[in-house]
């Protein structure tokens, strides 16, 4: 069978959207799995990050703490696993907060997606967790941590015990070497800016001592509203230094055989927009995101389309609605080119 980055790869030199939409036909056709699946198992956190724009929508009005109960999700997994290639069980939310899961992280190995991984705070790694990820082959866990000393993570993450939290990525790296596993890599995600970066090559090193396989340095996303992502964002003359400690970063990280994800922006290919390329996007074709109370997504971009608590998947997806949007990414145009760029 294709190796899972094989598929990835060979997807990715499709540069266009038809021949994108082709391919992933094609895969539906002959029962290939296609699907990348983002699941957020609640809408909750118990951190307070101050660059996360998730912080303020839990002080929103209209807001409600949510759990997708795990009778919930065997529904909704009997809809998309079985044709899951990968799954994110997290994507805005702080899975470890979820009772029980997990249970949910089991369910998916049940299906046999091929690529299961969720992101994390880290705080709530136990014994349980990793003793069901190791058990169930769970590919990866990614944990976010955005700087090599204690106050400097602490102070970006209020309500992060640093100590702690190393303790239990120790515990993740014991408990793999114990019982022979190399499974779930450890990724550790480091959002750069301008408080941190200068601690990403020490970072590094902390990486390798607490056996990490990658890292991944991206850079902050400011939002409007939250003065502090602003202020933190790096500056056009930061960026050209941010460069060079990058280039130390990977040399480092090679020395120690960690992985570095690339992030285009540290090394001068900014595609300059936030917004999908319209002509290579084929979101619609591959890409699902559930929330918490089971509503579904179908480009990162836009709002749900239907609830599959409510409705069959299969409706949903041969509702006008879904075709509209189709016919928009094919046509480079309605609802998306007010989303994505040309
Ligand atoms: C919203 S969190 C949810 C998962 C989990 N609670 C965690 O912190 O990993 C998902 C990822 O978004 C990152 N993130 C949050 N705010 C960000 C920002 N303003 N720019 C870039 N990444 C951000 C976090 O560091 C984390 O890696
Ligand atoms: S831990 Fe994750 S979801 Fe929670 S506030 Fe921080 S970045 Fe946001």
């Amino acid at each position: 069978m294709l190796r899972e980055r094989t598929v990835q790869r060979l997807y990715r030199l499709l540069d266009s959207t038809r021949l994108k939409v082709l391919a992933l036909t094609a895969a539906e056709f002959v029962g290939l799995r296609r699907f990348l699946v983002r699941l957020d198992t609640n809408n909750f956190c118990n951190l307070n990050c101050r660059f996360c724009p998730e912080v303020a929508r839990r002080r929103e009005s209209d807001y409600s703490p949510r759990v997708l109960r795990y009778i919930d999700f065997r529904r909704i997994a009997a809809q998309l696993f079985p044709q899951a290639r990968i799954l994110y069980l997290s994507c805005s939310g702080e899975p470890l907060l979820t009772p029980g899961f997990p249970r949910y992280l089991s369910l998916a190995a049940d299906y046999g997606v091929p690529f299961i991984s969720f992101v994390t705070n880290g705080t709530r790694i136990d014994e349980e967790l990793i003793r069901v990820c190791i058990e169930r082959g769970v590919n990866q866990i990614t944990v976010s941590l955005d700087g090599a000393m204690a106050e400097t993570v602490e102070h970006l993450r209020p309500g992060l015990d640093f100590t702690s939290l190393l303790d239990r990525l120790r515990l993740l790296a014991e408990q793999k070497r114990r019982r022979g596993s190399d499974r779930p890599e450890l990724r550790l995600n480091y959002v750069v800016m301008r408080d941190n970066l200068d601690q990403a090559p020490a970072f590094i090193d902390l990486a390798a001592e607490l056996g990490a396989d990658s890292v991944q340095f991206r850079p902050l996303t400011p939002y409007p509203g939250n003065p502090f992502t602003t202020a933190q964002h790096l500056g056009a003359a930061e960026q050209r230094r941010a460069g060079g400690i990058m280039k130390s970063a990977a040399q480092r990280a090679g020395r120690k055989g960690i992985k570095l994800l690339e992030h285009s922006e540290f090394v001068g290919r900014d595609r300059g927009s936030t917004g999908a390329l319209i002509e290579r996007c084929a979101y619609p074709w591959y890409y699902r995101y559930v929330n918490p109370t089971g509503g579904l997504g179908i480009c990162p971009r836009r709002g749900v389309i239907g609830n599959l608590l409510t409705d069959d998947y299969s409706t949903l997806m041969a509702a006008p609605r879904m075709r509209r949007i189709q016919r928009d990414v094919l046509r480079g145009g309605g609802e998306c080119a007010a989303h994505c760029a040309r």
